[in-house]
This record gives C-alpha cells, sequence and structure tokens, in this order.
C-alpha cells in the first residue's frame, strides 16, 4: 500500500472525494464507518443522497461552487442520514480540489461524527443553566421574601386599626391576600432551584397516595377516569410528604390539560432498582420506589420534551399556565435524592417516572411531631421582647406588630448590639431573631450566645429564605417563622413560647 493511501485508511476522521458534481469518487474506512454504508452504496452517489436536509443543500449548490471557485474552504456542520436510518452530525472542511492548470475538479472532504460530542456539550450546557437559575431564585428569595414582609407586615397594620375604615380594610386585605400569592410563587422557584426546606418522614406512598386521590379526582374533574395500583410490599421512603403530594397533582393537572376532553390517568407505584435508570443519573446501589403517573393524551414532541422541566417554559396559552409545575417536581425529585425520567409519543400519551430512594431503615414510621396546640386564652401578661433585624423597614413593621399585640419591644440591628442589649436588659424574655444578620455573626450564633448567659429566654427566629443547613441549625434551637408572616402566625407561636410548650435547649 502507498504511503499516503495507509494514511488514508486509518484515519479516524472521515475523508470523502467528490467531483465537480458534488458525486461520491472514492472515500476511506472511517467515512463509510460515519455513513453507515459500503463502499458500493456510497461510491457514485450524489452526497446530498446523504444528507437529511436535502432541499437547502441542494439551494446551497450555487454558493458552494462559488467559494470553490475562489479557493475558499468551506467548514459547516450537516445532518447525515445513516445506513440505518439514525441520524448523525457531522463537522466538516471541503477543500477545492483542482487540476495541474487550475481546473475545478471537486472536493476533498473531512469529517467527523460530532453528534456525542454536541449531545454532551447540550446537556452540561442544560445543567448549567438550571444551576445559575437556581442560584440566582436563592439570591432572590432572601431580598424579596423580606420586602413582602414588609408590604404585608404594613397591610395586616392597617387592617388591625380600630377605625371605622371599611373599604380601606377591605384593599389592605385583598393586598396582602396577593403578597400571600408572591410567598407561594417564590417557593415554587425555591423548590425547583433545590433550595427549599423539606420536611421528610418515612412515608408509605401508597397509604399517602390513597388518602389523596379524592382531592385529586376533584380537582382534575369527571371526565378523566383514575386508577392507582400498588405493590403490595411497596417500600417506605423518607420524604416530604406535603410536597410529593403537590408534585403529583401538578402532573395529573398537566395530564388532564394533555387529555382534553377526557381520558385515562393511572398513577402506580412499585419497588424498582437502580438498574431502570438510565446509567447517567444513577448515584449508587440504591433500590428505589417508582412512582409513574400515566395519560392517554396528547403526548409530547421531542422539541418540547427537552424543555419541560425549564422554569417558566409553557405551550399553554397566557393566563393558563406558568411553566412552574414541572420545574418545582423536578427539584423535588433531585432534592429528595431521586430521579425523574419521562416517556411520550406524540398522539399516544406521557407517562412521568419518580424514583425516590428507599429508607435506610424501612421499618416503622418516626412519628412526626405536631407542632404545638394552642391554647386560645391568652396570657395577659406580655413582656418585653428584643427584636434583632438588620432591615430598617421590617424591623420598624415589626416593632409596630409586637407593640400592638401588647409586648415592650426593644429593638437592635445587629448580633453584637443585641448582646450589649440583653446584658443590659435583664426583663427581656424573649428574643425574636433574623437567621440572616450581618456583620459575621448569624442569627442562629447569637441565639447561642444569648442562651449561654440567659438560659430561660425564649428564641424565635424569622427568615425571608436561608441555606437549608442554616435553616435546619435554626430549627434544632427553636422555631422559625416565616417572612412574610402573618401576624396571626407571629403572635401563636409567641404566645406558645411563653406558655413554654417548646422546651429550649
Ligand atoms: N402529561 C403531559 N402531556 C403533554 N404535555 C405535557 C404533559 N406534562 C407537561 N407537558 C408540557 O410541558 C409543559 C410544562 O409543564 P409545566 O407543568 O411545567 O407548566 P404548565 O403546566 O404549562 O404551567 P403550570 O404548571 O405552571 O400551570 C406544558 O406546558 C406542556 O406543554
Ligand atoms: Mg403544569
Amino acid at each position: 500500500m502507498r504511503r499516503d493511501a495507509l494514511i488514508l485508511e486509518n484515519l479516524g476522521d472521515s475523508v470523502v472525494f467528490t467531483n465537480a458534481d458534488e458525486i461520491v469518487l472514492e472515500c476511506n474506512a472511517s467515512a463509510l464507518k460515519m455513513f453507515g454504508r459500503t463502499e458500493d452504496e456510497l461510491v457514485g452517489q450524489p452526497i446530498s443522497a446523504f444528507v437529511v436536509d436535502k432541499d437547502s443543500f441542494a439551494r446551497d449548490f450555487p454558493a458552494r461552487t462559488a467559494l470553490a471557485a475562489k479557493n475558499k474552504i468551506l467548514e459547516s456542520e450537516i445532518v447525515l442520514r445513516k445506513g440505518n436510518g439514525d441520524h448523525a452530525l457531522a463537522e466538516y472542511a471541503s477543500v477545492p480540489w483542482k487540476s495541474a492548470d487550475g481546473s475545478f475538479l471537486g472536493y476533498v472532504t473531512v469529517s467527523r461524527d460530532i453528534t456525542e460530542k454536541r449531545a454532551l456539550e447540550d446537556q452540561l450546557q442544560h445543567a448549567q443553566k438550571m444551576e445559575a437559575v437556581g442560584q440566582l431564585t436563592g439570591g432572590i428569595a432572601h431580598d424579596f421574601n423580606n420586602l413582602m414582609g414588609v408590604i404585608s407586615g404594613s397591610l395586616q397594620l392597617i387592617e388591625a386599626e380600630d377605625e371605622d375604615w371599611g373599604f380601606i380594610h377591605k384593599m389592605a386585605h385583598t393586598a396582602n391576600k396577593s403578597v400571600m400569592r408572591g410567598r407561594d410563587l417564590v417557593d415554587r422557584m425555591l423548590s425547583f432551584s433545590r433550595r427549599q426546606n423539606l420536611d421528610p418522614v418515612e412515608t408509605d406512598i401508597a397509604e399517602l397516595m390513597e388518602g389523596t386521590v379524592d382531592l385529586l379526582r376533584r380537582s382534575i374533574g369527571d371526565n378523566i377516569n383514575v386508577t392507582l395500583e400498588f405493590d403490595a410490599n411497596l417500600a417506605r421512603c423518607v420524604i416530604d410528604q406535603a410536597q410529593l403530594e403537590s408534585a403529583i397533582l401538578n402532573m395529573s393537572l398537566n395530564a388532564r390539560d394533555a387529555m382534553e376532553p377526557g381520558g385515562h390517568l393511572s398513577i402506580a407505584a412499585r419497588n424498582a432498582s437502580v438498574t431502570e435508570i438510565e446509567e447517567d443519573q444513577a448515584i449508587g446501589e440504591h433500590h428505589y420506589v417508582c412512582v409513574s403517573i400515566q395519560d392517554d393524551g396528547t403526548g409530547m414532541d421531542e422539541g418540547t420534551l427537552a424543555k419541560i422541566y425549564e422554569p417558566f417554559f409553557t405551550t399553554k396559552d397566557i393566563g393558563e399556565g406558568g411553566g412552574l409545575g414541572l420545574s418545582m417536581v423536578y427539584g423535588f425529585v433531585k432534592q429528595s435524592g431521586g430521579h425523574i425520567n419521562v416517556e411520550s409519543v406524540p398522539g399516544e400519551g406521557t407517562t412521568f417516572s419518580l424514583f425516590f430512594p428507599v429508607a435506610a431503615n424501612d421499618s416503622s414510621a418516626h412519628e412526626k411531631q405536631i407542632t404545638q396546640t394552642q391554647e386560645k386564652n391568652k396570657t395577659k401578661q406580655l413582656g418585653r421582647i428584643l427584636v434583632v433585624e438588620d432591615n430598617p423597614d421590617m424591623l420598624e413593621v415589626t416593632q409596630h406588630s409586637l407593640g400592638r399585640m401588647g409586648y415592650d419591644v426593644v429593638t437592635e440591628t445587629s448580633g453584637s448590639s443585641a448582646m450589649t442589649q440583653l446584658s443590659e436588659n435583664p426583663d427581656v424574655k424573649i428574643a425574636f431573631i433574623d437567621i440572616m444578620l450581618p456583620d459575621g455573626m448569624t442569627g442562629t450564633e447569637l441565639a447561642k450566645m444569648l442562651l449561654s448567659v440567659r438560659s430561660d429566654l425564649r428564641v424565635l427566629f424569622t427568615s425571608g429564605y436561608s441555606d437549608p443547613a442554616i435553616l435546619k441549625d435554626a430549627a434544632d434551637i427553636s422555631q422559625v417563622i416565616r417572612k412574610p408572616f402573618n401576624l396571626g402566625e407571629l403572635k401563636d407561636a409567641l404566645e406558645g413560647l411563653m406558655e413554654g410548650s417548646k422546651t429550649l435547649h
């Protein structure tokens, strides 16, 4: 074999010689592999016979010839149809090939299959995009909930005025309801970004589903026939029950929309093993419970499928879909250590499968402590309360609200000044602390220090949004109420503390 032929045959890249009419004259072994064809199938045929988008390829023929006449190398990407019908994305460079007298004879095209490389790049880009949205949400959520805390607190103070302000009260009430909806929206965003505070407990998913199916049937209407199917010996999972219910409800509503005017929705849960999950998603030798939601609705095409978990992606009309349903489900599943798969065939239907890891010690459920039941008879003796909050507007609203409830309020904006305040004010009974404080000392650290000098002090935390780890740290010390809070919630929480129903460490 001649030296150049040897090189050609062993080259990893595909090399194809074509004439001026783009008919294949000769090619190497890598080209046969990339095109998925035999030499007989390839040689003698126009290149266009192997191109997926034949029309636009043909349209560009004059442009290619004009470039070749100017001795320009043509570099681009093209989708090929292989012998077995699969598509291959090829990156190529076509060099014009001329005779000794300079007349144009055709091209030498060097190309390679970049299908897998592109798929990996897309996957990475997608993951990075999701991560960026997540970080952004976490950042916004904190400030946003603080802002809404101020708005909500002020509105509730207006509502609580004794004056005969009928219309004003009504408007304040309506506005406040909107603020609370804003808080829910932030919650959904947080759940997508996997930064929400989950409350996982050991759960029998079948039992949970049976308890919710009535509500689900009512939400999706009579036109949809819902069936449940569970493995008899279904393993237990450690999971946030409210979030799972809301995920299933969200997916059932999607299924309803896809089955207009009606159809069959099947919800099933069965024991599953890790091998069922695509390898790149597997995280270990876990066993899973697979919850599947199957509909016989419109199904989705590839373009839709690629985007469904993205926040705000929706194919529904304005006002009908916010595009947050599946992104919330996705975030929740991932944060629970699980996986989500979807199979969909246009015109036939869709199946979502959620895989949740089985509880390490799949035994009796740990009974969850329900938060304190409130005694409705309030103690009249409301003592002095120290509020530590760095946002001045929030501080002002909280001060007014607590004052109105009958507390004697002292305020501080940082951890260090709060320490001084406490030592000068031995009659402070409660410290109401924002978890996110400036100047290095977090609310949790402050609480620990305050409690170390005053073990009888009662602590209540508040938070607009905090890292789940910090939040958990705080929750280990005492109760946390979320911003924006309802004054009723705040009042109940404080009374609970004063009655000593929450033991402090
Ligand atoms: N079961 C399904 N069958 C067909 N298409 C679906 C199904 N589930 C989701 N989709 C598609 O995915 C898109 C995104 O769903 P997602 O639940 O995130 O948002 P949405 O339903 O449009 O709005 P939202 O849930 O916030 O009200 C939908 O608009 C729809 O096109
Ligand atoms: Mg939805």
